[in-house]
């Protein structure tokens, strides 16, 4: 008797012990915080939403899901895109020149519908605090939430805010993965190899479209380049050549080509303002989805974000609607193309006299300023194992 009483301690002992033991486990869920260095000289003032804070196991299942065709709900190879066919690592996450899929360097979706303007490189948007897309419909301040406007159905859950709602729009989008939330959530859940990544993620394996896009919005987030020739420079490890040196000044320099108030300097490496500006290439504006369409100001007509200018010699066709093949014709431009008209934005100095069309930089300074421009391309940065895909590695 007393035996039985003792086993029947012991089988009850093990049983506390083993459910302790689960309670135990699910206490210690925890990811590890992601190591984010700020470049020296980069501001401080960076874009995470509180909601999703960057982790080590977030982050590697959103490079996954980033580069994984199977994110458009669909198996069929010919009938799969991810976010990886069009923002391309070794062209700073834009097409590129010559893309075989998209020889004009205009994509489209998988319908064949083309995509309103043309891509914008997924770098450095951590320090990004004024709305995505070339027009900033994407922003914490939008009040427009949920809207048909780009194919994509007004969702309680798609707040147009941030990098996760962009996850969405291209999920949903006909100029992109023409889709929608059940088919990617069933075709994720299906993908046995995705199941732990979850578990690490978010705690259960359980696939979810708010899960998915944290996940890819904090690998985003992560894609940070910040070693060029010019950051080298900055940080007095190399010298410029006299070239690109004299290119920096006439960058920097209101009498030279007057570029940095739009595109960064020395002290905003960023190499944008974030800004929209209308840069004077127009003088009739009709384009639907300017940053007008965003805030309905009169003097936003023709307005668009001006680029970071960093690794901008792999980044062709230029400007939003892809109008200038090569950096050549984009200093031409600023040269002597400028277009006169009431929306141009006052910071385009060069529209008043002497000058009225342009810099008028000679043949000389032209190469300058384009031989400075090529030192913010980050050579180590475009193969960076961290940000490539994990299906080719
Ligand atoms: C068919 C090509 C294509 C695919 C696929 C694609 N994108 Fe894009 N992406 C674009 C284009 C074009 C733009 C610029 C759109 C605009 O502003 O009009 C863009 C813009 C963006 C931006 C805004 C960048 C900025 O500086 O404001 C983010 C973020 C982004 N895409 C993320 C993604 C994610 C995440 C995926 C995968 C779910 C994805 N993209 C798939 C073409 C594509
Ligand atoms: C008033 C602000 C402003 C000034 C000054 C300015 N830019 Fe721009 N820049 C912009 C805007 C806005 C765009 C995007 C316009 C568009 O897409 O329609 C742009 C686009 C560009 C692009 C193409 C970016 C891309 O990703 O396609 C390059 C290159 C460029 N600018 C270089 C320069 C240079 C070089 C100078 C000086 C000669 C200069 N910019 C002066 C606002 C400015």
């Amino acid at each position: 008797m007393i035996l039985k009483v003792n086993i029947l301690i012991v089988v009850f002992l093990l049983l506390f012990l083993g459910c302790k033991k689960e309670e135990v486990e699910e206490e210690i869920f925890q990811t590890t915080p992601y190591d984010l260095v700020i470049p020296r000289g980069f501001p401080t003032n960076i874009n995470i939403p509180s909601d999703n804070p960057l982790t080590k196991e977030g982050v590697e299942l959103g490079r996954y899901l980033f580069y994984d065709g199977r994110l458009s709900g669909r198996n069929h190879p010919d009938s799969q895109m991810s976010c990886g066919t069009c923002h391309i690592q070794k062209y700073s996450f834009e097409l590129g020149p010559n893309n075989p899929q998209f020889p004009d360097g205009h994509p489209h979706g998988l319908t064949g519908i083309k995509t309103p303007h043309y891509v914008l490189p997924l770098i450095n948007l951590i320090w990004n605090n004024r709305g995505y897309l070339w027009n900033g419909m994407i922003s914490e301040s939008n009040t427009n939430l949920g809207s048909v406007a780009y194919g994509v159905p007004a969702l309680p859950e798609y707040h147009m805010r941030n990098i996760e709602s962009l996850v969405w729009m291209g999920i949903y989008a006909p100029h992109e993965f023409n889709g929608n939330s059940e088919m990617t959530v069933k075709m994720i859940s299906s993908i046995a190899m995705y199941k732990p990544m979850f578990k690490a993620a978010f705690g259960d394996e359980q696939v979810t479209y708010e899960r998915i896009s944290k996940a890819i919005a904090q690998f985003i987030r992560t894609i940070i380049t910040s070693n060029s020739k010019f950051d080298q420079m900055l940080r007095g490890e190399v010298q410029l050549s006299t070239s690109e040196r004299n290119g920096l000044i006439l960058f920097t320099t209101e009498e030279g080509a007057d570029c940095f108030h739009c595109h960064g300097q020395p002290a905003n490496p960023t190499m944008t303002t974030h800004d929209f500006y209308n840069n004077a290439k127009d003088s009739v504006f009709t384009d639907p989805r300017d940053r007008y369409a965003v805030t309905k100001r009169k003097q936003d007509h023709g307005a668009y974000k001006s680029t970071t200018l960093r690794n901008i010699e792999l980044t062709g066709p230029y400007m939003h609607d892809g109008r200038f093949k090569t950096l050549e014709e984009v200093v031409d431009f600023y040269n002597y193309g400028l277009v006169y008209s009431e929306y141009a934005h006052p910071l385009m100095h060069k529209l008043e006299p002497p000058y009225g069309n342009g810099a008028s930089l000679n043949p000389q300074q032209k190469a300058d300023l384009i031989a400075f421009l090529k030192t913010l391309t980050d050579h180590e940065f475009l193969t960076n194992p961290a940000f490539s895909n994990p299906f080719e590695q």
